[in-house]
């Protein structure tokens, strides 16, 4: 459809296939079209049916064999109505030319290949209706994400992604190392300075210029500062953790967003956790139908009609006390045993989220600080968490959803100064790293409140697909960084 004009207008004029293929396609027959795009197997969501017989121009390229899948095509064609039954228009080809060809050791042909097999394919994996669909309803959570924080007043925050500080003080950190070449006579050029490879002038010192310094676990501490000026702000950006877990809701880099609430609670911050989620959930089922309904029909039966009823119903909220009581009602055998004070295994998870509560999401609150043994203790709760006046708990929460676990951490933040302060000495946690984060509470502190929710995690809930690797393009877990 491009026209003359400027770039911008030119830019606009593309039309995207789903566009063309709107309802019964009817104000698009009878037009003349440019399509622009790869050859596939047919089975692409994406896909633009193009038929084309001995007269098109270009026809001797498709005869001689050249153009075969994973190939690049500019093809240009009449609207038509479809003979077939997948599609109500295609395009009645006019003339083809074949932009750049492929090679027949292309890896993606029409067998249907396994998820493990296309993981070592990660750049041609895109090209898959799977992988297609589950990047579009990620981008549109993305949209949504931003669409859901913007309407409700928050400011978007950027946190660093190198930092000394251990948001979550878990100690699962990837060190920064700075590279430096260890000559002295370095010339003035930058680009001769960079070190190549195996030139011996190399020094890998471990730190950052002199400082100790880490990929970030977490923004929520450099977000309660700008939350504790600017009120409700979010950040959304990628987070790290040197966690050596394969499984699969595991990763080592992945997407966090991250709300703030000042002058919030617990409520309130479980409030926006349920509106938040209710919000996107509706966003990708409004906006992205043909992609929910690949999913229903080929990767999770029924995942449409069980969303909605997310999108629907206010969360579930228990107590961490009322949840241990229906663990230890239930008529099942655990692995872990069930007692007050035991850190929830994903098994207990699962039972409350899937059996308990039917497939709900639900929300768990105040958990205990530390895991009680017989004889001993062991803190299992983050020194920021607002200590609840039992002096037990913490006012901290989790959401939980079926297949998943837990998809959301979230707490009220302490905000008294001298329990912070006892809390880190409790954790045997460097008082000094910390002092800006103190100071927070020292210049006006006020309550409030914040969760984080592990954006992958989201996408797996929203597209069924049920390992995090095929949720993120290029995903990286221990040992794996390819792409
Ligand atoms: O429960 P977490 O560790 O909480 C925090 O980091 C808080 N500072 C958040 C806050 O209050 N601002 O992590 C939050 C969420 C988890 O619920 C989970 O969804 C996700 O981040 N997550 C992971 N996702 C993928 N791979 C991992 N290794 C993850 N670790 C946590
Ligand atoms: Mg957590």
């Amino acid at each position: 459809l491009r026209t003359s004009g400027s770039r911008v207008e030119q830019f606009r004029k593309k039309l995207r296939v789903s566009e063309i293929k709107e309802g019964d396609g009817a104000d698009v027959l009878g037009r003349d079209l440019v399509v622009q795009g790869w050859i596939n197997d047919g089975s692409c969501l994406s896909n633009m049916q193009c038929v084309l017989n001995s007269e098109a121009e270009g026809y001797d390229q498709v005869e001689s064999g050249l153009v075969t899948t994973g190939a690049s095509v500019w093809v240009q064609g009449v609207v038509v109505k479809s003979q077939g039954s997948k599609q109500k228009v295609e395009l009645k080809v006019n003339k083809i030319v074949l932009i750049g060809k492929s090679d027949p050791s292309f890896p993606i042909q029409k067998k249907r290949a396994s998820r493990e097999f296309l993981r070592t394919k990660a750049h041609l994996r895109s090209r898959t209706n799977t992988f297609g669909a589950v990047a579009r309803v990620r981008n549109a959570l993305a949209y949504a994400t931003h669409k859901f924080f913007q309407e409700n007043g928050f400011v978007w925050i950027s946190s660093p992604i190198i930092t000394a500080s251990d948001c979550e003080g878990a100690g699962e950190q990837f060190c920064v190392t700075t590279l430096i070449p260890s000559s002295q006579d370095t010339t003035d050029s930058p680009v001769d300075a960079i070190p190549k490879k195996n030139d011996g002038l190399i020094d890998w010192s471990q730190d950052f210029f002199g400082k100790p310094a880490f990929l970030t676990v977490s923004g929520q501490l450099n977000a309660e500062t700008y939350a504790t000026a600017l009120s409700d702000v979010y950040t959304f950006g990628p987070t790290f953790r040197a966690e050596n877990s394969n499984t699969s809701r595991h990763l080592a880099e992945f997407w966090m967003i991250e709300p703030e609430l000042a002058f919030a609670d617990l409520n309130d911050d479980m409030a926006c956790a349920s509106a938040y989620l209710q919000f996107v959930i509706k966003y990708v089922l409004d906006n992205c139908k043909e992609d929910m309904e690949f999913f229903d029909t080929w990767i999770s039966k029924g995942i449409i009609a069980r969303l909605s009823d997310v999108a629907d119903k206010d969360v579930v909220q228990i107590t961490y006390t009322e949840a241990i009581d229906l663990l230890s009602g239930a008529n099942k055998k655990f692995e872990f045993p069930v007692k007050w004070g035991c850190d929830l295994q994903s098994e207990h998870e699962r039972y409350i989220t899937e059996e308990a509560y039917n497939g709900c999401p639900v929300i768990i609150r105040d958990y205990p600080k530390a895991c009680y043994l017989l004889l001993s203790s062991f803190d299992i709760k983050a020194f920021y968490m607002r200590q609840n006046d039992d002096g037990k708990t913490v006012a901290a929460m989790d959401m939980l959803v079926p297949g998943i676990g837990e998809l959301i951490g979230g707490s009220q933040r302490e905000e008294r100064l001298e329990y912070l302060e006892a809390r880190l000495d409790e954790l045997k946690l460097n008082k000094d790293a910390y002092w800006w984060y103190l100071d927070l509470r020292r210049y006006g502190s006020v309550p409030h409140a914040g969760f984080g929710l592990g954006f992958e995690r989201l996408v797996q809930f929203a597209t069924g697909m049920d390992n995090i690797r095929d949720v993120i393009p290029f995903p990286r877990t221990p040992g794996s960084a390819e792409f």
